[in-house]
């Protein structure tokens, strides 16, 4: 068992470089659409984070030819088209900790000829299932035990695939990701209505000339996909991480004097709610050295200390956007000017651990006053001279890598001495994350 981290000291000030780890979502999409492609599709940059180990994993188990040299930095997928897995028998997939990669993967499954049983850690198998259940058993997939909605589960293919109408509801990319997936093993047009949701399925989809067509109608968007039509394989450059990126920009804009710029990062519109939310609260953050890469906005984040910062009444319309970054724009909150208000985050709890329950827990134990609004908001009353001397302890939070960062964020930018428990859950998404802070910031964690 790894040892706990004690964090005692604040961060001095930097003014660094930086480039994070790399997008978690895109390296996932990128080895799910590879494993369907027809060829040899080479990724650079590919995330070496457990998320997409376990990708990676998975779809060697469904017996995808797949190199991925970790010192030269690329990864090579030999796809060999639309429903070319080899289903063997007693196949049992693991995703450990990674959402992305159950919800997505299955959607691939559902025309296996073998049962094939999925299943996760502790925190996984804790997360609903049924919003992949109704719309893949719609498509003719059958899920055991019946009525059962979270892993472990079998999932059964069919033959006889259907194309559906699928309503999307949630602002989920997950769901929205699964049934598009679904949708390209499946004859006919599936047509689905969705609230927007991180875009970066339907952008790889352009981009790799599926039929795909998406129309805006008020507040939604409406996709229709013609499967069965194999595409090509594909070389693909992925960007730093947004969510990652995150911890980074909250760091400098709460400590003293510093500055940091954030080379290459995905700044997809969908994604970058987390500045839009900095910025209304005082920061300035920048976006500089703007390039379209395959659909995708690639920029350098410019982001330097700022004085105060003031407390938001968070627009729900922003929630999608920043929909991971939260716990760390909880921290912000706490120590703005004023009373912050987030609202209509019901999808908070239902992350790698009760996120917006830890958001409040955390808050509450470093004195800082807010109220839960039901499940799904919070109000915090912000301090701008919080500054801390006690001990603090973080533990039992499942593993989860944004609950272990956000605490090592206060701990470097609030003072007081914190044991943080797990530290090695970081590795899921941000594994230089340490790294990034001992070498380039001049934190003095030992870990
Ligand atoms: C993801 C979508 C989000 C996000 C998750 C990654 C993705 O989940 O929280 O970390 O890659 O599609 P939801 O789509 O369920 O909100």
């Amino acid at each position: 068992m790894p040892k706990p981290i004690i964090i005692n000291h604040t961060i001095k000030k930097y003014n660094k470089k930086i480039r994070v780890d790399s997008d978690k979502s895109l390296s996932i999409r990128f080895a799910l659409l590879a494993s369907q492609a027809i060829g040899k599709s080479k990724a650079y940059n590919l995330l070496k984070s457990e998320d997409v180990v376990s990708t990676i994993n998975c779809l060697k188990k469904l017996g995808v030819k797949i190199t991925w040299d970790k010192k030269k930095n690329f990864c090579i997928i030999n796809g060999n088209g639309l429903n070319s897995y080899v289903y063997k028998d007693n196949l049992t997939l693991n995703g450990n900790n990674s959402g992305t990669c159950v919800r997505l993967l299955t959607s691939l499954l559902i025309n296996s000829s073998k049962k094939i049983k999925i299943v996760g850690d502790k925190s996984l198998s804790k997360r609903d299932m049924k919003r992949i259940i109704d719309p893949l058993t719609e498509f003719g997939a059958t899920f055991y035990p019946k009525n059962k909605n979270t892993l472990p589960l079998y999932i059964k293919g069919s033959d006889y695939l259907t194309p559906i109408k699928y309503l999307e509801l949630k602002g989920s990319s997950q769901c929205k990701s699964s049934v598009m997936l679904a949708a390209l093993l499946t004859p006919g047009e599936t047509k689905l209505i969705c609230k927007p949701s991180r875009n970066h399925t339907e952008l790889l989809f352009k981009y790799l000339k599926i039929p795909i067509k998406i129309k805006k109608i008020k507040n939604y968007e409406i996709i229709k996909i013609k499967g069965k039509q194999n595409f090509k394989a594909f070389n693909y450059n992925i960007p730093s991480d947004i969510s990652s990126s995150a911890f980074f920009i909250v760091l400098t804009l709460l400590s003293k004097n510093s500055k940091l710029i954030l080379k290459e990062v995905g700044v997809n519109k969908s994604r970058t709610g987390v500045i839009e939310i900095l910025n209304k609260m005082g920061a300035k953050i920048n976006l500089k050295n703007k390039k379209n890469y395959k659909g995708e906005i690639v920029a350098d984040i410019h982001v330097k200390s700022v004085k105060s910062l003031k407390a938001i009444n968070c627009p729900s319309k922003l929630n999608t956007t920043a929909i991971d970054e939260f716990l760390i724009i909880f921290l912000a909150a706490a120590k703005a000017k004023g009373v912050s208000c987030f609202k209509n985050l019901e999808e908070l709890n239902k992350k790698e651990s009760r996120r917006l329950d830890w958001g409040s827990k955390i808050l509450s134990m470093i004195g800082v006053r807010n109220k839960l609004i039901k499940n799904h908001g919070i109000k915090i009353w912000g301090q701008p001279n919080l500054k801390l001397n006690k001990k603090y302890e973080i533990k039992n939070y499942l593993k989860d890598h944004r609950v272990m960062a956000m605490s090592t964020i206060a701990a470097l930018t609030l003072g007081g001495e914190w044991k943080i428990h797990e530290p090695e859950s970081i590795k899921t998404s941000f594994p230089s994350f340490f790294k990034i802070l001992q070498k380039d910031l001049g934190s003095k964690i030992n870990i």
